[in-house]
């Protein structure tokens, strides 16, 4: 697989909008801001629940933090959230953040050259392994399993497929690995998968992103009124939600072709 162009990375999200909707991907279907905020709330309670056991006096460490929303999330929660980000626009934002909560360090910098000396209880990776080449993933990883306190863990948040990774390789350079790939490349590491999930509220949006897409792609442009469909899609997926996301599974059908799941790891012990 070609690798991915990391200068081509760092202009993408230079150029992204400081908002909810544009680190998680969703500027571009007519959504209303509020599906942004539906998608972190119904993921924060999962988070929350897949992080209840770490110590609340904490350390975590949030690596490509965007804005800063999980980051403000963990301040709230955690005793010290240091969170890095490589976006000179994002990073603006999460710094503002980082002047409301005085125990959230924000760091303007890349996380494959990142250095800590310092140990986590946690440490978040939310969509951020998918901009990595798989040897960058593992030298990632191999360096922070050490950094893990005990009974700590890192939880990763990645886009997946079902089958081969497939790999984007225009402006917007990505690679999507799937649920498999992934629990190779944590067992390379040394990281135990103590559990895997898939993001239902991803999914659910992930729906929306895929129809209003074809949408596009069948209505000339003129005739698309992209805000009043994105609108109508959400809040039709919304009101089908939670059961909507389960009706192409029980039928076999692989819809949508993006999916998204929760890895908790932890160090192996030997
Ligand atoms: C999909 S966004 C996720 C943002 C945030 N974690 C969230 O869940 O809202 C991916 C983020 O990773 C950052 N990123 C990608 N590659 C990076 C790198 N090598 N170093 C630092 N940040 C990086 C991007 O700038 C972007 O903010």
């Amino acid at each position: 697989m070609t690798e991915i162009d990391y200068a081509k990375v760092s202009r993408y999200w230079e150029k992204a909008t400081p908002s909810i909707l544009g680190p998680y991907m969703m500027d571009d279907f007519g959504f209303p801001a509020s599906a942004g905020d539906f998608r972190f709330r119904a993921e924060s309670r999962i988070v929350h629940r897949l992080t209840s056991d770490v110590k609340r006096d904490g350390a975590v460490l949030d690596l490509g933090s965007g804005i800063g929303v999980w980051a403000e999330d963990f301040a709230r929660r955690f005793s010290t959230v240091t969170a890095v980000e490589g976006s000179r626009t994002l990073f603006k934002a999460l710094q503002k953040k980082g002047t409301v909560y005085p125990n959230l360090l924000p760091i303007h910098g890349d996380v494959t050259t990142f250095e800590s000396d310092a140990r986590y209880d946690l440490v978040f990776l939310g969509g951020l392994l998918m901009y990595l080449n798989e040897t960058d993933v593992i030298d990632l990883l191999r360096k922070l399993a050490p950094c893990i306190e005990p009974g700590g863990m890192i939880l990763g948040r990645e886009s997946t497929v079902r089958g081969n990774a497939v790999a984007l390789r225009g402006d917007y350079q990505v690679v999507y690995r799937s649920v498999s790939d992934y629990m190779r490349i944590f067992g390379q590491c040394g990281l135990s998968v103590r559990h895997v999930e898939r993001n239902e509220p991803y999914v659910l949006i992930e729906m929306g992103s895929e129809l209003v897409e074809k949408w596009q792609k069948f209505m000339p442009v003129r005739f698309q009124a992209l805000r009043a469909v994105g609108h109508l899609t959400y809040f039709g997926l919304r009101l089908g939600n939670p059961w909507i996301t389960r009706i192409p599974k029980a039928l076999g059908i692989a819809f949508p072709k993006l999916e998204n799941h929760f890895f908790v790891l932890a160090e192996e012990t030997s």
